[in-house]
């Protein structure tokens, strides 16, 4: 049988926050497309557990994004072990919610530093690598919620800042081949939402069905909605795709 999906074959792809969620589904995705994988994210054993299903090359880095030394020392190691970084997705994030009237300063910035520090310290390492090579695919993993949202003032705002990071550096590194866009999603199951339950005390049916009936396509999403779209934008493919915003949340009305 030929095989139609080594569109990626060769290729290095670094995904931020690929131990479990959405991030796990994205590194099986693009391996499953001939990339060879990185992840980076904070506990080696979930890394490890994570990296089991995956068929083709891959490594694993235990780092916390915030930490730029750290961060320097996990991408020199792809660079040093593969010589090269083809795709970054930016996808490793958090939640602190609270109706910001009761936020405190520390639920405010632990959520910028991960969520948009993070992805600077991340990003201005990677994209130097690949201004080198001429060519790269980043891909910001914002969320429907950067357009606003009761209770995740820090998480919107982060999510929103994504959206003109990604639309200047599409403006800044176009020129070198590479392009940069970003996904928001909308109610993906993960631990990230089912955490919600825990904190409120609602059934995760009840949730679950109340966020479907919200939707157009009355299903709430699944990690493997999110990495398809990460796919389309990675592909070679698209070099005339950038600094876009594609929401995946099961309804046009975003
Ligand atoms: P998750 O909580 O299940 O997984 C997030 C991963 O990021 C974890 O493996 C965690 O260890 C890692 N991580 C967190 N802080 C880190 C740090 N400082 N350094 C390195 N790794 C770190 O979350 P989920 O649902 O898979 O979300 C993935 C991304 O998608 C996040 O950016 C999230 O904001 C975004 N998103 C999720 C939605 C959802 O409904 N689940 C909706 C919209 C966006």
């Amino acid at each position: 049988m030929v095989n139609v999906s080594n569109e990626l074959d060769g290729q290095v792809a670094i995904v931020t926050g690929g131990a479990r969620g959405i991030g796990a589904e994205i590194i099986r995705e693009l391996s499953n497309k001939g990339a060879i994988v990185v992840t980076l994210d904070l506990d080696q054993m979930q890394i490890d557990e994570s990296l089991k299903s995956i068929k083709g090359e891959c490594m694993g880095i235990a780092v916390d994004i915030t930490k730029p030394l750290k961060v320097k020392e996990a991408v020199d190691a792809v660079l040093a072990k593969f010589g090269r970084i083809d795709i970054l997705v930016n996808n490793a994030g958090i939640t602190k919610d609270a109706l910001f009237h009761k936020m405190t300063f520390e639920e405010w910035s632990q959520v910028i530093d991960v969520n948009l520090s993070g992805v600077f310290h991340v990003t201005q390492l990677v994209q130097a690598a690949m201004v080198k090579g001429e060519y790269g695919r980043i891909v910001f993993i914002s969320s429907r919620s950067s357009l606003g949202k009761r209770g995740q003032a820090n998480y919107a705002a982060s999510k929103a800042a994504l959206l003109g990071l990604a639309k200047t550096l599409a403006i800044e590194l176009g020129q070198f081949g590479i392009t940069v866009n970003a996904i928001a999603p909308g109610f993906i199951e993960t631990d990230m939402t089912r955490s919600i339950t825990e904190k409120t005390g609602q059934d995760w049916a009840v949730l679950a069905s109340t966020m479907s009936d919200q939707t157009a396509v009355k299903r709430i999403g699944n990690p493997s909605d999110i990495a398809n779209a990460v796919a389309f934008f990675c592909n070679p493919k698209s070099s005339f795709v950038t600094g876009q915003t594609l929401y995946v949340t099961g309804s046009p009305n975003v």
